[in-house]
């Protein structure tokens, strides 16, 4: 809303607002932008309305609906509709969606599309002042850091012009700020004048900003395809059931399948949509597109699965029990006895865990490819197992394919951002191919990634792959000193 200018209409002087009047102007505001104020609301529709009055020179509410039904209203509309809506956002405005952001759906997204189409389309509706479209950006750079070679398109549209033209411009204030942590405001932000911040160029040029109204029939990208993730938080707050049910109904079809939507903390969608399958994490509710026959889909089992009896019952198997044997004899030093239970179980079960002690055992007897195969086996069964992309990565590194090692580093990192050894493996990679300056990136990426790591949290990998990265970064050390 444009409060500076609303301030200062001295109220005396503007005409009285009558009910039918007030009634005429929500009905055609509601049919022309879906925005709908409720008779509490009357007060806050006046005082834009008295704005434009004064601006046009006009003495009464009946000459300025003639106005806005003349040639040049359409325009005029949009004047109106910068005051009439409350723009109120903040950067990582309800942080925990940004968090599930972070932490599950996009390292998911890009894993799903690191082999395909490397593009991920993200629209921010009702986006304001930006903060919440450049938040989106952060949140991807946070989880990768290298875009080169995806196409990340972000766009932010709103009905409200200025707000646009202010979130072109990227400059915001404490207020705006206020939930920002001083690693990211570090990062994505530079000081620009006494007590305002610019986003930096670099998330600057990762979005798109545009004007767009959700009561019309057509949504941007329409012709392109479909959204990965469509933000729409705290916009249909201003309309009425039937048109938020129209509305999310074309969030709806607008996503691809499997896409996500995020709405407001206070909104609730299950009342206005059952289509979306509800997801909850991290302490809040998203929504994903999945199509009815996705419900009814097998599911895919991960623990377990079932066995035929001699007597053709079907019984429950146990696939952890047979992994714990296999572990025992592994450790042990049984390495043919554990592949010969690992295959046993599996015959019954796809834990992709099985696959990966398997890999881990070929690994140690040196058939690589044998190891290779297992581990792509158990990313059938689990395609988002960093562990095994590591794996894999250093088979490859064995075998002298440093691009497919470092692809299978990166997944592995992609996935878990925080997993030390992949970045020392990358840097050992760039060392034998000769490029210092990546190597000392990778270096310090994992030295980064150590200090997030809980003590608790340190993963626990193959001892014979340890080895193997102990020596070639004690090589690294000792020819950097020589
Ligand atoms: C409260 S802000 C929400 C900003 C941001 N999504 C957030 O949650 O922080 C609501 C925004 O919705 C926009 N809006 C209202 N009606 C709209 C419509 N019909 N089409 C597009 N945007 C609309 C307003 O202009 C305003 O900028």
């Amino acid at each position: 809303m444009k409060r500076e200018m609303d301030l200062m209409i001295d109220r005396d002087s503007m005409p009285v607002f009558t009910k039918k009047e007030f009634l005429l102007f929500r009905d055609f505001i509601s049919k022309k932008s879906g925005i709908y104020f409720d008779e509490g609301m009357m007060s806050v529709l006046k005082t834009g309305l008295d704005a434009r009055l004064l601006q046009k020179n006009l003495k009464d509410y009946y000459g300025y609906y003639n106005f806005l039904n003349s040639v040049v209203g359409e325009e005029e509309f949009k004047e109106l509709l910068d005051h009439i809506t409350i723009n109120e956002t903040k950067f990582f405005r309800h942080t925990e969606q940004f968090n599930v952001l972070r932490e599950k759906v996009l390292p998911e997204l890009f894993h799903k599309k690191m082999n395909n189409a490397k593009q991920i389309r993200i629209w921010s509706a009702g986006c304001s002042t930006g903060e919440e479209v450049y938040s989106v950006a952060m949140t991807v750079k946070d989880v990768l850091p290298l875009t080169e070679g995806w196409q990340i398109y972000i766009l932010g549209t709103d009905v409200n012009k200025p707000s646009l033209k202010t979130a072109k411009e990227a400059v915001y204030g404490k207020r705006s700020l206020s939930l920002i942590d001083e690693e990211h405001l570090k990062r994505y932000f530079e000081p620009y004048d006494e007590d305002r911040y610019r986003v930096k160029e670099n998330i600057r040029n990762m979005v798109k900003f545009s004007y767009s109204n959700l009561i019309d029939e057509t949504y941007p990208g329409a012709i392109i395809g479909g959204w990965d993730i469509i933000f729409c938080r705290n916009v249909t707050i201003y309309f009425n059931i039937e048109l938020t049910k129209k509305i999310i109904e074309k969030f709806y079809n607008n996503l691809v399948d499997d896409g996500y939507f995020f709405i407001g903390g206070s909104e609730i969608l299950p009342s206005v949509n059952v289509k979306f399958s509800t997801v909850k994490e991290g302490g809040i509710f998203y929504y994903q597109k999945k199509r009815e026959c996705e419900t009814t889909k097998k599911k895919k089992k991960v623990f377990g699965g079932h066995r035929e009896r001699k007597d053709n019952k079907i019984e429950k198997f146990d696939s952890e029990k047979y992994y714990k044997e296999a572990l025992f004899l592994y450790e042990k030093g049984f390495l043919e006895e554990s592949l010969r239970l690992l295959d046993k179980a599996k015959k019954y079960s796809e834990d992709a865990s099985l696959y990966l002690m398997a890999a881990n055992i070929l690994f140690d007897e040196q058939k690589y490819d044998e190891a290779e195969k297992e581990c792509l086996e158990g990313l059938k069964h689990d395609p988002l197992s960093y562990y095994i992309h590591f794996l894999l990565g250093t088979i490859h590194q064995k075998n002298n394919i440093p691009d497919e090692a470092i692809k299978e580093f990166r997944k592995s990192i992609y996935l878990e951002k925080e997993f030390v050894w992949a970045y020392l493996a990358m840097a050992t990679v760039y060392i034998e191919d000769n490029q210092p300056e990546l190597a000392m990136r990778e270096i310090n990426n994992a030295i980064w990634a150590s200090e997030q790591v809980s003590k608790n949290n340190w993963v626990n990998i193959n001892k014979n792959v340890l080895r193997d990265l102990t020596i070639k970064i004690c090589k690294l050390l000792v020819a950097e000193k020589a």
